[in-house]
């Protein structure tokens, strides 16, 4: 079955590897990008594409009403958009954690917000996918990464409430976990680092494709960790 599949962070490297994965399986992309931005690559076929500060909530609600007009059903939204930053207590104030408190949360929460309820009224209901970070469930891969660790483990609780919100309505949220994605600004930053260990963009991309597919109907409230090797 053809599926709408809605992609927020289209235009960063896990988006890119997502509208692939998806795009293989003949599925149509609805791709959501930050204000002025082009999708900067080709694609297999075409994408509808849209522009959006997810970060402002009226402005996401303004535009996820226009995709849904134009769409009339979604299937599944990928919510890619978050954004890193090294501090630990000592050099993080409150400037930092709202930063990315509005990066990984705010703008996974005004998307998943405006998707949610129109699932909520699809027959077949819907998924939605977010991404949390190891530091998260792990204090120790936490201790410098302090506002980031805590930012994304608010969209782990999001997405625990929303599977019992959505438990009648067919709506399955999932948090996929990565560790380091292999991603150029990750090598540029770790120069020394073996590359074989991190998890390839294309291997998350395909199992977000799998977890959202029939296939993958049978999971509930899943937490999916792709460490790759490390
Ligand atoms: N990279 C890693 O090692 C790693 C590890 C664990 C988890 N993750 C998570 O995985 C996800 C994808 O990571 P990635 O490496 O693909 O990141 P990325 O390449 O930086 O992509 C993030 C995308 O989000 C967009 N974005 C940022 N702020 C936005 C806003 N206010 N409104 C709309 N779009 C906005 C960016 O657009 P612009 O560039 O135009 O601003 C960018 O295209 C993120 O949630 C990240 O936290 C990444």
């Amino acid at each position: 079955m053809v599926k709408k599949i809605v992609i927020t962070g289209a235009g960063g490297i896990l988006g890119k590897a997502c509208i692939t994965s998806f795009q293989k399986k003949g599925h149509q992309i609805v791709a959501i990008l930050s204000p002025g931005k082009k999708l900067s690559y080709t694609t297999i076929s075409p994408v509808s594409v849209y522009n959006a500060d997810l970060m402002d909530e009226s402005n996401t609600q303004e535009v996820m009403d226009q995709v849904i007009k134009d769409h009339q059903t979604i299937d599944t939204a990928l919510l890619l958009v978050g954004g890193f930053a090294m501090g630990t207590i000592n050099n993080t104030d409150g400037t930092l954690i709202k930063k990315m408190i509005s990066l990984n949360f705010e703008t996974a929460y005004y998307s998943a917000r405006v998707l949610f309820n129109q699932m909520a009224k699809q027959k077949d209901g819907g998924k939605i996918v977010f991404v949390g970070s190891r530091p998260s469930l792990d204090a120790k891969a936490g201790k410098g990464v302090l506002a980031y660790a805590l930012s994304k483990t608010l969209v782990f609780k999001l997405a625990e409430i929303l599977n019992e919100e959505g438990k009648e309505k067919n709506i399955v949220s999932s948090v996929f976990v990565p560790s380091i994605i292999d991603t150029p600004d990750n090598r540029k930053a770790m120069p020394k680092t073996n590359t074989d260990l991190w998890v390839k963009p294309e291997d998350i991309a395909e199992i977000m494709e799998f977890a959202t597919s029939e296939k993958g109907m049978a999971l509930r409230e899943p937490v999916i960790k792709v460490y790759g090797k490390s």
